[in-house]
């Protein structure tokens, strides 16, 4: 019914990485701690106690992993910045040595043809400004979040075309303040959401110096939207299913694009007493910090019916923000729950394998929003093998990101503007609380949670096969 698009020549396509999670050299170069060196420490809150102190060493490494990009020929490479290197303190004195080590980085990207796509937040807040004033939890962080990214925006915006703001607010808020598995672990509803508005309003103050500043390129956020479907036609479950993409992605996304929150959700928590203070000025804020783009994470659909109150009480929430959550029912009583899906099967983590829900996304968020669409996660976390000749079958893989690219083509093909797609991830890496073995990236690491052993690198059979979809700019899929 439709003629079918080709990928844009310009297309970037790339992989990504986070500081904390592929740097190491934690205490390098007069690099401050963050809230993750230190939550690492308290046990029991990763896999089997891993931390990030080493992880794959690209600190000392990235000329090495840079080279294996351009042999990939990945035309992006997504990045965050540490905050902890810029400024140790969160604020105050710049950290003339991180600002070093990006901008050896950001050379080599380019001196290698490669676009760096460079994230301001991806979670290691630094710990001196969770002690001083609570983090997330208090407005001074929206003056010092914006030094910070305008330091970065002066020291790396002549060769930088793509920022991302902040990564996953909804997952780090969500998890840190709700399911107490990110920093800072803490479980109450209203300082959630007060902390959430926090981070609108440093997003937004961030963008709009951005755009004053009249730098070169676009800034946005990425944000993970898993999108819900409803289970079956029963209106109940219709209604139920509208609640979550008010809940779990309109809470956020509309925010950026349009400076206010859905009315359901605002007038639900206000109700609960949790809604958090909106000034004028905030509001003001909030609409002159629109994005350029809508940076999408996108790992899973979640299938939603109704969760109706029986005593006062419903299926309470787990996890239900969409993103991290497993086939097992989670959500919030009397809006929805998620469900099982007969129709998805699982990765070895749970997660609904579903590439038609990219596309799903990605029109949903055209429609909505009308902003063109970075894509800057998408991939498959696995156990993978390392053969005794250093080769890595991951054909699984290969067929996850296949179908993904398939659903971003349909996508372009209905009309969306799609700037790129950089996959999670580019080396194997620190899955947060899950340790070195699930893997997501095209290079294999040769570390475990026990060792990091000599940190070797090989190539995945997924590596050499994106190269050739690169080549072909996704023709032949
Ligand atoms: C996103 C994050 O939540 O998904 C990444 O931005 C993260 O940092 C990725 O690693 C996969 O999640 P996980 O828990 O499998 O590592």
């Amino acid at each position: 019914y439709k003629k079918m698009s080709h990928f844009p020549t310009d297309f970037l396509w790339g992989a990504s990485s986070a500081a904390y999670q592929i740097e190491g050299a934690y205490r390098e170069d007069g690099k401050g701690l963050s809230v993750w060196d230190k939550f690492v420490r308290i046990p029991g809150k990763t896999f089997k106690g891993t931390n990030g102190d080493v992880a794959v060493d690209h600190y000392h490494r990235f000329k090495e992993d840079v080279a294996l990009m351009k042999e990939q020929g990945l035309k992006a490479y997504r990045f965050s910045i540490a905050w902890t290197r810029i400024f140790p303190e969160g604020k105050g004195q710049v950290n003339q040595k991180g600002i070093n080590f990006y901008n050896r980085l950001i050379d080599e990207l380019i001196a290698n043809r490669i676009e760096p796509v460079v994230t301001l937040y991806h979670w290691d807040l630094p710990q001196a400004l969770q002690d001083e004033y609570g983090g997330w939890e208090s407005r001074e962080i929206v003056t010092d979040f914006t030094n910070y990214a305008k330091t970065c925006f002066d020291a790396f915006g002549d060769r930088v075309n793509y920022w991302v703001s902040l990564n996953e607010q909804n997952v780090f808020i969500s998890h840190g303040y709700q399911m107490e598995s990110h920093p800072p672990a803490v479980n109450d509803e209203k300082r959630m959401y007060a902390a959430n508005h926090i981070a609108n309003l440093a997003n937004a103050s961030a963008i709009k110096t951005f755009h004053d500043g009249h730098y070169q390129g676009g800034i946005g956020p990425s944000f993970a939207y898993s999108p819900g479907y409803a289970v079956n036609g029963d209106p109940k479950n219709q209604v139920a299913a509208t609640n979550y993409e008010d809940y779990a992605a309109h809470f956020w996304m509309d925010v950026y694009v349009y400076g206010r929150y859905p009315k359901m959700i605002y007038k639900w928590l206000t109700e609960r007493g949790t809604a958090p203070v909106i000034t004028e000025a905030d509001r003001a804020l909030l609409i002159a910090g629109k994005p350029d783009f809508m940076g999408l994470n996108y790992y899973q659909t979640q299938t939603i019916a109704a969760n109706p109150l029986v005593g006062g009480v419903g299926l309470a929430a787990e996890n239900n923000t969409g993103k991290k959550g497993t086939s097992s029912e989670s959500g919030v009583p009397g809006m929805f729950k998620t469900t099982n899906n007969e129709f998805l099967k699982q990765t070895d983590w749970d997660w609904n394998i579903d590439p038609e829900g990219l596309r799903i996304a990605l029109r949903r968020i055209d429609s909505r929003y009308d902003l063109p669409v970075l894509i800057t996660e998408n991939g498959l976390g696995a156990y993978d093998k390392l053969e005794e000749d250093h080769q890595i079958h991951d054909d699984y893989r290969i067929y996850f990101i296949n179908e993904h690219i398939k659903a971003i083509k349909e996508a372009i093909s209905d009309g969306v503007k799609v700037i790129g797609y950089t996959t999670w991830s580019f080396t194997d890496l620190l899955s947060w609380s899950n340790g070195y073995q699930k893997r997501y990236g095209f290079v294999y690491i040769d570390r475990d949670e026990e060792s990091a052993k000599e940190l070797k690198r090989y190539r995945k059979d997924s590596f050499y096969w994106y190269q050739k979809v690169i080549q072909e700019n996704g023709q032949y899929l």
